[in-house]
């Protein structure tokens, strides 16, 4: 039999199934020639408010417009330092630099792949010094004062959020959250005793809308959701070149608009997005039927109590990754690696000093983390290939499984066996 291909993402059928109220979007926008801002604009704004549990939501041009913008409206300024992680999109990075300061890193959790709070704790009490005088935070080896903590909520998983905010608090740090691959995670905060949606939690923070998340765009979005009134004001005013009023221009800004067809096409796919969600964690739990049996050789995501993931990515630690990766490609199965180099080895930040070595936890994962085919479409019967051609590619090697190899492949084509073709 011809075996089928599995993409990593499948973009088409979605845009398939929703043709007709995405194409009403165009036509409204043809018909009244409201391309940019208008109702489109300001009814998303309103959704997606909603939707995450926040006071404000700002439309913007991109993930990466939405980070800058939030975090010069916290009030990060030249000269400043930020702390993030070392596995994120360099776009988490890049934000920092454009707002004017120094990116700077505290390694994650084993568990998570997310900001570890007692690092960022050790971080702020050994690399840093308080200055009696100002009460404020500074780097030991940046000289700069520490302003703002971005954790982020890597592959729509929340990072513990509780920890962050008390340190941050106590040591005057704005938190940005980046959402910008959790549209609709949700963290349990010990502290409010309640559920508390991506984006919700810190001062300001950035979603991403770019077509493959979880809330995708047909081009290119962002938005700045937070409760701070005067954040709201100042991230409106950046996106639109400083103007809180045509041609009054209070500050220098941005072109960083959020384009009104984007929004629209938004607004029909957020009434989506928690069925979409839900069938992403349908597809998590199935692939822990599948590979359960070969823990802990392969690690699947662990989701703490605390933790309801909405699973953008579902990346997996494999031995010899590069080959399993190679293995998959043959056989039709599209993965990724979400990301090869952690930051602070990337030769553009060369220059920011740091070596091998630094943050362990992401440097290991950088070597094994393998992202398998994600998104709500995916069928139980491309998720049994996966699974069937990901555990034979380990058959017959000793991967330290209570099971004996040959007996887990045994067992797994036993229970995998069906049209494969099945979409
Ligand atoms: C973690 C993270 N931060 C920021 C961004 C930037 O978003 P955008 O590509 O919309 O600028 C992305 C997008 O991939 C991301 O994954």
């Amino acid at each position: 039999m011809q075996a089928c291909s599995v993409p990593f993402l499948d973009l088409l059928t979605p845009h398939r199934e929703l043709r007709d109220e995405l194409v009403a979007v165009f036509q409204q926008a043809l018909e009244t020639a409201g391309f940019i801002g208008g109702p489109m604009v300001a009814s998303f704004e309103q959704d997606f408010s909603r939707f995450c549990g926040t006071r404000h939501c700002v439309g913007v041009g991109s993930g990466t417009d939405a980070l800058r913008f939030a975090l010069i409206a916290a009030g990060v300024k030249q000269g400043d330092v930020v702390v993030t992680v070392p596995n994120t999109f360099i776009a988490t990075t890049e934000a920092i630099t454009q707002a004017g300061a120094t990116p700077d890193f505290v390694d994650v959790d084993e568990g998570t792949y997310n900001m570890d709070p007692e690092r960022l704790r050790k971080y702020l009490q050994v690399q840093c010094r308080v200055d009696g005088g100002t009460c404020r935070v500074f780097n030991k080896r940046l000289g700069g004062p520490v302003t703002a903590v971005v954790p982020v909520h890597l592959y729509g998983q929340p990072a513990d959020m509780d920890p962050i905010l008390d340190l941050a608090q106590r040591f005057g740090l704005h938190v940005v959250e980046d959402a910008c691959q959790a549209h609709g995670a949700e963290y349990f905060s010990k502290k409010e005793n309640a559920w508390k949606r991506a984006g919700s939690m810190g001062k300001a923070a950035a979603f991403s809308f770019y077509p493959g998340k979880n809330l995708g765009a047909c081009g290119e979005g962002g938005a700045v959701t937070t409760n701070d009134d005067e954040i709201a004001r100042q991230v409106r005013m950046l996106r639109d070149h400083g103007q809180a009023q045509k041609y009054y221009h209070d500050l220098e800004g941005y072109n960083g608009r959020l384009d009104a067809i984007q929004a629209g096409i938004l607004c029909v796919k957020l009434r989506y997005l928690t069925t979409w969600n839900e069938k992403r964690r349908e597809c998590a739990g199935r692939y822990r039927e599948l590979l359960g049996s070969a823990q802990p050789a392969i690690r699947l995501p662990n989701e703490p109590s605390w933790a309801k993931a909405v699973y953008h990515l579902y990346v997996v630690r494999v031995p010899n990754r590069d080959a399993l990766q190679k293995h998959l490609a043959e056989a039709g199965i599209g993965t990724g690696v979400h990301y090869p180099i952690p930051l602070h080895l990337q030769k553009a930040y060369a220059n920011l000093g740091y070596r091998k070595g630094d943050f362990p936890v992401s440097e290991a994962t950088a070597v094994d983390i393998l992202s398998l085919p994600m998104f709500p479409g995916l069928t139980y019967a491309q998720q049994d290939r996966i699974a069937q051609q990901a555990l034979s590619f380990y058959s017959g090697t000793d991967l330290g499984t209570s099971s004996s190899p040959s007996a887990r492949g045994a067992k797994s084509s036993a229970t995998l066996t069906g049209n494969v073709c099945a979409s």
